[in-house]
């Protein structure tokens, strides 16, 4: 039974808020993400979407270096949020952009989740890029339910993989439906909420979707359609599954405390219909957010909205740069004059946006669980807020702390006004921070990331997008920590001999590490300096 919406006639913002699902989803490059975004397109009737997502993924056999940078950022340019409607719900599905190195994006956007999908692979199983995502989403209790995806290929035994999630992951796996076959023999799926068999068959490239016969389990024509053996396979492992009688607790799931199962194959459309239903079904419409000024509830009358990410040149075209914000609380309205919390002042946003693909849409309103991009002409940073009403301050997103570090050197000297915007736009994104070294005749920036990838983005993008060919030299460090202290105690201070000064474009002061052990050393050598890490 679907949970059903408030009644619109109640309050319309309670309403908006209750038909709301804002999800993202977290998987191993591979798994089949992009797949299960373009079916849950289709199923949605958002084919147009769908076509979407679908000219993306061929731009993935394109081959040039560049090309696979571009494909890695491809998601983010094209989209922040997908949203599309089902059954009365709106749902918006948040961009994870992956690669084999940590996103940041990617962990920003799940700060600003209210739940999760996990696709696996049924062959792989958990994979290390899924267990770095899902400790993200634990720390918040972020709801998930897992998809296990590509039964249509031979895969690991189902019990085999839900014992995985529980033993590597720490959470309780409640399977909602039971795969029958498996590999080129898959058929379909036992719904054990609904207690029926679901057969499914295949269309050609699963551009449709795919035709679902219904039967009771008991049916005689079951054994003719699935074979004796499988047929007699298929009823004991329901009767095991009833008897083990893992309950699914909507409690327990909205605690992150366990996560319903569904198998299928995305490729086939296999088991979608059944997922997007529980989709809306299980997971929570938006909820509560901490500020400073403690719990903002989503239905309060005052807007409030964060800034979680921001992207320079959404359109090669135009050149701007974008702050993506999630609504919280209260109704957005274009032309709105907001509170601009960090900078103590009001800012009129006369520019909103919902991107499609390579499109652009102007918002007109949005409510809370919703992405909107608005135009940024360097006014915000990550983690912002704006807000209408009583000034608040959503909690700030965490940082993750630079390990890779590198000199970025400009080869065309003339161009050092295309280098220096560049730079500074892509520091506003936030992959990379940038950082000058003290007392040095050398005058390059050096860059702080976490992954050393985002390095060569930086290298492809001021080529592609400011037309500034550079260079990285590697340098030695492994972590930074900026330094207070009071004035004149800088001089007393005993650093290690392998480390570096450098400060930011805040001047503030940033001690460069070999090591830990180093960075250990030095705190025990100064006790009364505070080495922060970056915030
Ligand atoms: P990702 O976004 O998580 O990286 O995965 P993506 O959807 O791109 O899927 C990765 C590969 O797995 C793709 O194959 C895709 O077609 C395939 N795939 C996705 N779902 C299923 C499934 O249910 N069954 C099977 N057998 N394969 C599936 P590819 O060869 O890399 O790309 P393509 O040529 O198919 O586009």
């Amino acid at each position: 039974m679907l949970q059903q919406p408030a009644p619109k006639n109640l309050n319309e913002l309670v309403f908006e808020v209750s038909r709301r699902r804002t999800f993202a989803i977290i998987s191993h490059p591979d798994a089949g993400k992009t797949t299960l975004t373009e079916k849950l397109l289709l199923y949605a009737g958002a084919v147009d979407l769908a076509g979407a997502v679908r000219a993306r993924k061929n731009q993935h056999h394109a081959t040039s270096d560049w090309m696979e940078l571009e494909q890695q950022r491809g998601i983010s340019i094209t989209t922040a949020a997908l949203q599309f409607d089902y059954m009365g719900y709106r749902i918006n599905l948040l961009d994870t952009p992956g690669h084999q190195d940590f996103s940041e994006d990617t962990y920003r956007t799940l700060m600003v989740t209210d739940s999760a999908v996990m696709v696996l692979d049924s062959a792989k199983g958990i994979e290390p890029q899924t267990k770095k995502l899902f400790q993200v989403c634990r720390l918040r209790h972020t709801p998930i339910l897992t998809f296990i995806n590509k039964l249509d290929r031979p895969g690991q035994d189902p019990l085999g993989l839900l014992d995985e999630i529980e033993q590597t992951l720490g959470i309780g796996a409640v399977p909602m439906n039971w795969p029958i076959g498996n590999g080129p023999t898959f058929k379909g799926v036992y719904d054990l909420i609904n207690k029926q068999v679901l057969l499914f068959e295949r269309t050609e490239h699963g551009q449709r979707r795919a035709p679902v016969q219904v039967h009771d389990i008991h049916d005689s024509a079951l054994a003719g359609l699935l074979g004796e053996i499988e047929y007699r396979q298929l009823v004991e492992e329901t009767e095991l599954l009833d008897a083990a009688g893992a309950s699914f607790s909507r409690e327990m799931f909205l605690a992150g405390e366990v996560t319903p199962v569904f198998f299928g194959s995305a490729i086939n459309n296999f088991g979608l219909e059944s997922f997007l239903r529980a989709l809306i079904d299980f997971a929570p419409a938006p909820g509560p957010r901490a500020s400073d000024q403690g719990m903002i509830e989503p239905d309060h009358q005052d807007f409030s909205g964060q800034i979680f990410k921001i992207q320079a040149n959404m359109d090669p075209m135009h050149r701007d740069r974008v702050a993506f914000l999630r609504v919280c609380s209260g109704r957005f309205e274009k032309d709105m004059l907001l509170h601009h919390s960090r900078l103590g002042r009001k800012v009129r946003m006369p520019r909103a946006y919902r991107f499609f693909a390579r499109e652009r849409e102007i918002v007109e309103e949005a409510y809370p669980g919703d992405v909107v991009g608005l135009a940024n002409p360097g006014l915000f940073n990550i983690g912002d807020t704006l807000c209408s009403g009583k000034l608040i301050k959503f909690d700030s997103i965490p940082r993750f702390q630079p390990e890779h570090f590198c000199i970025l050197h400009n080869q065309q000297i003339a161009k050092y006004k295309q280098f220096n915007k560049g730079l500074e736009q892509l520091e506003e994104e936030g992959a990379i921070q940038v950082l000058f070294l003290r007392d040095s005749l050398r005058k390059e920036p050096i860059l702080a990331a976490v992954g050393e990838l985002q390095f060569d983005v930086v290298v492809a993008r001021l080529k592609a997008e400011y037309g500034v060919d550079t260079s990285v030299e590697r340098l030695p460090f492994s972590c930074a920590r900026w330094v207070e202290c009071g004035p004149g105690e800088e001089n007393g201070i005993i650093w290690p001999m392998s480390s570096k000064l450098a400060q930011d474009r805040d001047e503030r002061l940033v001690v460069l590490f070999q090591s830990e052990w180093n960075l250990n050393y030095c705190q025990e050598k100064n006790p009364g300096i505070v080495f922060k890490e970056l915030g």
